[in-house]
């Protein structure tokens, strides 16, 4: 749903507001376009403050570049404002996984679709984790489809850091695990869809890895 807001300027249209930063669509030299603006906390002093904030819109900046080199699909990164605290990224026109996976629940269940969006995401996270990064917050929420090719984008990278332990990646997996099982009453097991090689979320076999 689109909201309009009056912050600002008047041709941002908020798309959320949540409890660290707001989204709006823009327009960045004529192309769709993402805002995130990192707002200050009041509570904290504004030194502490400013540089919390900045941390966190450079760690997002990094990553994300990180993840694209790594051969995952992330938003392309436009520009970066330390002084505004914001980010601007390539628009992805599609709806979230989440999106998706409650449609399942209202709608008959395309089974090819959810095997190719669980193969996707296994595939994703797998670049990722061999690449040394973990993502901090795989929702599915996190994860967009696009329109067309439903080609999954990953974006959030606002909690990834560096990380080749194993315990890091698994805490990745386990956040995910959590998130799709709370959708278990719409989709099924999703963890459960496997290819060729076997389920690619297998925690029995204590693999926590995707294949
Ligand atoms: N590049 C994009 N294209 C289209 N929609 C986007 C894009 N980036 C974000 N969004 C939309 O805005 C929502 C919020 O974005 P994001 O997940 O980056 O912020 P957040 O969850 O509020 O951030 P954080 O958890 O770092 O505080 C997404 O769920 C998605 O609906
Ligand atoms: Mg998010």
């Amino acid at each position: 749903m689109e909201i309009k807001t009056d912050v600002k300027e008047s041709s941002l249209s908020l798309l959320k507001q949540g409890a660290e930063a707001r989204v709006f669509e823009s327009n960045f030299v004529g192309k769709r376009s993402v805002i995130k603006e990192r707002f200050s906390k009041k509570y904290r002093h504004p030194t502490l403050d400013s540089k919390i904030t900045l941390k966190r819109l450079n760690v997002e900046a990094r990553c994300m570049t990180k993840a694209r080199r790594l051969g995952v699909s992330t938003p392309v990164l436009y520009s970066v404002d330390p002084v505004l605290h914001t980010l601007t990224f390539e628009y992805i026109d599609g709806p979230s996984v989440k999106d998706i996976l409650l449609e399942f629940g209202s709608h008959d269940i395309i089974e090819e679709r959810l095997d190719d969006i669980a193969l996707q995401i296994g595939d994703a996270i797998g670049k990722l984790h061999d690449g040394g990064l973990i993502h901090g917050d795989l929702t599915t929420s996190n994860m967009l489809l696009k329109s067309g090719t439903n080609q999954l984008v990953l974006i959030d990278f606002g909690l990834s850091f560096t990380s080749t332990l194993p315990e890091d990646k698994a805490v990745d997996l386990y956040v995910l695990e959590r998130a799709l099982l709370s959708m278990h009453s719409s989709c099924g097991n999703v963890c459960d869809k496997e290819d060729e090689s076997g389920p690619w979320l297998d925690e029995t076999s204590s693999n926590l890895y995707p294949h």
